[in-house]
């Protein structure tokens, strides 16, 4: 059999990554007080550190930006002293690692907010669901729309967080500009209606998104910044009336600034469910536009196989996994040995202990036998 090539080093920006193998952004809702990041947090990066890249859960940029309960965030010195041990864990483990820049937008709650103020979006326009609170789900509120001369702060809370995570140690950012959240909410039409600067002609739409990543950029330099994209999401209530022609200009712009990476979340997935789709969203249609040192990150709804393939037909430079890392630590271990793999348990995938965090056991610490007990498909 030919050497895979998923497990082959990849260059990304100034670092050589020991395979193809990413961890995906996952949020897990186990920080302690005041969303800092705990002791178990740290276990819990340690044990993926094998991955080519960690790329850390949403981690809010602001206290408005929080949209989950329990959620680590990256606004305060504490918050910021409370990662260093997880970057120098992964670190001494030979992993390299980078935080998800993140605002819950209007996905968030006034229960979530400080002060209980209402959350901040590009319009007015309440989305459907529930926004977990800490007294339980609760029904999605109308968010307030931002003013134009609220934008610069805004902007500069991600410059700030940017700050922040160089501080705390980390290899770099990514900007979370997915699944329904602040920038894809000024990126589609549907959530955003505004007449200004901000909103109309996908120039301005995309101009949120393009500022924050110029300010992570002035921070950490265009081949430490990536970018993550979810052109096909529907979660969040997010519409577009011209999905390939917003996203190709989104990607072909962080193309032109070099950033590290474009993380494509592919149309196998809505959120973190697998679904049946044709749409050609796919990381295959924003490849071509990539040019330079740039990578193209492809997630969502991969196996192993269809990963190998993917990265074998030059479509993805990489592929990040998020269920299949959740339940398998050594997953690069794993493809490498073609070992089955632990099935994941998603009534822990959000909140509560080590149950389900950092027990999934790994091959060197668990008899085969057990672990194939689990089997190869998604729960
Ligand atoms: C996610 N996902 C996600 N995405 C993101 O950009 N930031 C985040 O914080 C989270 N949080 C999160 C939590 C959990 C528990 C899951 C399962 C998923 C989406 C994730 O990164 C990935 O795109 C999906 O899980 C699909 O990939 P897999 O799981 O099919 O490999």
């Amino acid at each position: 059999m030919p050497p895979k090539k998923i497990l082959t080093p990849l260059q990304l920006g100034p670092y050589r990554l020991r395979s193809r193998v990413f961890m995906a952004p996952l949020t897990r809702m186990r920080a302690g007080e005041r969303n800092v990041p705990t002791e178990m947090n740290v276990e819990y990066y340690r044990q993926r550190a094998s991955a080519g890249l960690i790329v850390t859960e949403a981690t809010p940029v602001s206290p408005s930006g929080h949209g989950y309960v329990h959620t680590p965030g990256i606004h305060t010195e504490e918050q910021r002293d409370g990662w260093r041990p997880i970057t120098k864990a992964v670190h001494e483990a030979g992993g390299v690692i980078f935080q998800q820049l993140f605002h819950a937008g209007r996905l968030s709650h006034p229960d979530l907010q400080p002060g209980g103020v209402l959350p901040v979006a590009p319009s007015a326009i309440r989305p459907s669901g529930v926004s977990p609170t800490y007294s339980g789900p609760k029904e999605r509120v109308t968010p307030r729309a931002l003013e134009a001369g609220e934008m610069a702060g805004v902007i500069d809370e991600f410059r700030r967080a940017a700050l922040l995570s160089l501080e705390a140690g980390f290899d770099g950012v990514e900007i979370h500009s997915a699944n329904g959240y602040l920038p894809d909410e000024f990126l589609n039409s549907g959530s955003n209606h505004r007449t200004d600067e901000w909103g109309g002609p996908v120039e301005n739409r995309a101009r949120f998104l393009l500022e924050i990543t110029d300010a992570a950029i002035g921070v950490w330099g265009a081949s430490r910044v990536g970018v993550r994209l979810s052109p096909s999401n529907i979660v969040g209530d997010i519409e577009d009336a011209d999905r390939p022609a917003t996203y190709s200009y989104a990607v072909r712009k962080l193309n032109e600034r070099g950033v590290s990476y474009v993380h494509i979340v592919s149309p196998r997935v809505q959120d973190n469910e697998d679904i049946v789709t044709t749409l050609p969203l796919g990381p295959e249609r924003f490849r071509p536009l990539l040019t330079g040192e740039t990578r193209l990150i492809a997630a969502g709804g991969y196996q192993p196989a269809d990963a190998e393939d993917l990265i074998q037909s030059g479509h993805a430079d990489a592929v990040a996994f998020g269920r299949w890392f959740i339940a398998n630590p050594d997953l690069p271990l794993r493809i490498e040995l073609d070992a089955v793999l632990n099935r994941y348990d998603r009534s822990t995938f959000y909140g509560g202990t080590e149950k389900g965090y950092t027990d999934y056991p790994t091959l060197s610490s668990a008899k085969i036998a057990s672990v194939s007990e689990g089997v190869c498909h998604a729960a």
